[in-house]
């Protein structure tokens, strides 16, 4: 592997991406959210009327996608272009996770989005923040990092955030659906959601983004990656 690789795994709702934003900032490397592709894949497919277990033209449409993710200024958030359209909203969308979570039980799919991922892997490093990131797409990487939380606290989590978002749902609609996807990504046949082997398990309930970054930097330190 030519740049070093930070897999960042867990549940949704684990606080990943806030920690994978804050590490990929700080140290200056690349930061892949494979999520995003896994919703991008799911709103392609719904725009393209491919009912979403169809495996072979959503594996075709993974392969092809054309999709842009332009960096926001200071503290913007990153752009999601797809297929010319912007779709930054929509992507971090309640629903599109939902569609995410039906398109990435397919291995065709999974497959296709194999390259696509190993390719963000440029130096001087790379901060992923997914599922399998340390069991499939990145097995070599330095720092493996599975990051949990209890499933109440990841829907309290969510729901503040979708309510500062403007989106209207409920707290007890959110768990259901949390345990729901927890279930449906822990037990799928094809990289199911589990720590890899070397991964280091952190579990940021009751902690704040500043202890979880904290506890991940000192464990980047050790490791000799800065
Ligand atoms: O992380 P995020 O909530 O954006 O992911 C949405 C869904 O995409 C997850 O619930 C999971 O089903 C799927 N996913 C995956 N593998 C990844 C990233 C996301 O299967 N590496």
């Amino acid at each position: 592997m030519s740049a070093p690789v930070i897999a960042v795994d867990g549940p949704s709702g684990s606080g990943k991406g806030t920690l994978c934003q804050h590490l990929a900032q700080h140290l200056g490397w690349a930061l892949l959210d494979s999520g995003a592709l896994y919703r991008l894949v799911g709103l392609a497919g719904v725009k393209h009327g491919i009912p979403l277990n169809d495996e072979a033209p959503l594996s075709d449409l993974a392969r092809t996608l054309d999709v842009r993710f332009e960096p926001g200024e200071a503290g913007e958030p990153t752009a999601v272009i797809l297929e010319g359209e912007d779709v930054s909203d929509e992507v971090r969308s309640e629903s599109s996770g939902a569609l995410a979570s039906r398109v990435a039980v397919l291995p065709g799919v999974r497959e296709a989005l194999l390259g696509r991922q190993k390719a963000f892997a440029v130096s001087p490093g790379l901060v992923a923040d997914g599922r399998d990131m340390g069991t499939v797409v990145f097995t070599g990487a330095p720092l493996k990092i599975f990051l949990i939380a209890s499933a109440e606290e990841r829907a309290e989590r969510r729901y503040k955030q979708l309510i500062n978002k403007g989106e209207s749902v409920s707290l007890a609609a959110l768990l259901e659906d949390i345990r729901a996807r927890d279930k449906r990504d822990s037990e799928r046949e094809v990289a199911p959601l589990k720590p890899a082997d070397d991964a280091v398990i952190v579990d940021s309930s009751g902690l704040g983004i500043d202890e979880v970054f904290g506890r991940v930097l000192a464990l980047v330190h050790e490791r000799g990656l800065i």
